[in-house]
């Protein structure tokens, strides 16, 4: 083979692999279908739980990167799924276990009471493991044949690598030294799992009596969205952003303030989501990798409000972005009433005074980064209103009977708390207000007199005295109101 040369010295065999990679038998057909479907299985898993623990993880930054690495996850699995399908596997088989050490590896972290835990079991065991085994493959079968595979594994590597080392950056930032110590015995568990079941290896090489712990009850999801301690004002409504915005007597700068405002407040739509993925079994894969795409989209915007209000010189800690939507349709909705809720507001989003009315203002304000934001979020609610006409209106009968069911449930949702007079006043405003929980103060004036300072310009007196609060936002502007 020493004299075997390719024509001008040009890259060989398409420039997958060197000679050695592409002659050695590798892996079998078999063999590779059934690390594949490990893989896929891990990736279904950590997609999982991702999800099931952004709505009730109180650090915004995790939250956030939750929302990322579900929607990385889902992506990696709904390749893996199709590669599966492609090595003369019907039936495909991928919604069985592939191994009861692995079921019990990701029940486990699913279901670890605390953040550190999380962080350890992801981060620093399931990850590493499937990086490992995916590193394996490419070690291990024949880049030729098995191309294919490859590809997605190179592809899937990337991220992992990202998710690994966000991760172990978040474990040494949160995490005490201390406590992986505490949690050794639960932290041996995962890897007596791990031990059990090489990801790569179809036949273990160890067999343990493998104990659950935390999983030995079966895991609940938990509903109440929760936030870290820089959302000081959770049940505030006291600066009604859509009256402001639609409101033409006030000039187009200020109202990028209030669309960051209610871009970072889209935080309580991948709190709502991941509530309606987790508590919706059985469906399709591809309405789970659907929603989770969404779902990052919205954690997307909330950071562009991030950025916008750092960038405009803003503490967005004076913000009170609060978390009433999500709390009030997790608490009160079946996941089907939450999903019409989610339809029937985004495609509200979609005539002339709605997406496509902020990124005029914000293009007419002279911000170009505003504008740009505002042209992503449109594109994305576009996006999002035909996931929800594939995976909510594909249910009904026609779009109408939809819609009208979005609409009640909404509504059932608004009137909860009213009285006769005040049944159209949005979730609970003086419900909160009268259970001490906020006083729904009007933080507008503080956030645009530090922007303006920013910005170098004299405040405006009219947009400094603005001062109308949710309190008496009736139901016929309802499609202004809502989050997504
Ligand atoms: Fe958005
Ligand atoms: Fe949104
Ligand atoms: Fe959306």
């Amino acid at each position: 083979m020493k004299m075997y040369e390719s024509y001008r010295g040009l890259p060989m065999f398409a420039g997958i692999g060197t000679f050695d990679e592409v002659s050695r038998p590798g892996l079998s057909v078999e063999q590779c279908v059934a690390r594949v479907k490990r893989y896929h299985y891990a990736f279904k898993r950590l997609h999982q739980i991702f999800t099931a623990r952004i709505t009730a993880e109180p650090i915004y930054e995790l939250k956030m990167a939750f929302s990322l690495h579900a929607h990385m996850c889902a992506e990696h699995a709904s390749a893996l799924r199709v590669r599966v399908g492609e090595m003369r596997e019907p039936p495909l088989g991928l919604d069985v276990v592939p191994h009861p050490a692995l079921e019990i590896l990701f029940d486990e972290i699913l279901a670890d009471p605390t953040t550190e835990e999380l962080l350890l079991g992801l981060y620093e065991k399931a990850l590493p493991a499937l990086k490992r085994a995916l590193e394996h493959h490419l070690a291990d079968t024949n880049k030729l044949v098995d191309h294919r595979t490859v590809r997605l594994c190179r592809f899937a590597l990337l991220e992992i690598e990202d998710m690994i080392s966000f991760g172990l950056c978040a474990i040494s930032k949160l995490v005490d030294a201390a406590i992986p110590k505490k949690f050794s015995l639960w932290l041996a568990v995962l890897d007596d799992c791990l031990a059990a079941v090489a990801l790569r290896d179809p036949n273990p090489a160890v067999q343990k009596d493998l104990s659950r712990q935390h999983s030995a009850k079966p895991y609940v999801y938990d509903p109440l969205p929760k936030r870290d301690e820089r959302f000081r004002d959770p049940y505030n409504m006291g600066v009604n952003a859509e009256v402001f915005l639609y409101d033409e007597k006030f000039p187009p700068r200020p109202k990028t303030l209030m669309m960051f405002y209610k871009r970072l407040r889209e935080i309580d739509v991948p709190e709502m989501m991941a509530g309606i993925i987790t508590q919706t079994p059985g469906k399709p894969w591809n309405y789970y990798r659907d929603m989770s795409r969404q779902l990052w989209d919205e954690a997307r915007h909330a950071m562009m409000g991030e950025v916008g209000f750092v960038k405009a010189g803003v503490d967005w800690r004076k913000v009170m972005v609060n978390f009433t939507w999500s709390l009030a349709l997790n608490t009160q909705l079946k996941p089907i009433e939450r999903h019409a809720v989610l339809y029937f507001i985004e495609q509200g989003l979609m005539p002339k005074n709605g997406k496509r009315f902020e990124w005029d203002v914000a293009l007419a304000s002279g911000d170009p980064l505003a504008a740009v934001f505002q042209d992503y979020d449109w594109a994305d609610e576009v996006l999002h209103a035909r996931i929800g006409r594939d995976w909510y209106l594909k249910d009904f009968g026609n779009a109408q009977e939809a819609v009208k069911y979005g609409d009640q449930c909404w509504s059932r949702v608004l009137m909860r708390y009213g009285d006769e007079c005040l049944s159209k006043v949005l979730m609970g405003w003086r419900q909160w207000r009268d259970e001490g929980l906020t006083q729904h103060r009007n933080w507008w004036p503080d956030v645009y007199l530090e922007a303006c300072k920013n910005w170098g310009v004299e405040p405006d007196p009219a947009v400094l005295a603005y001062d109308t609060s949710y309190e008496t936002v009736r139901a016929d502007l309802k499609e202004l109101t809502g989050s997504a």
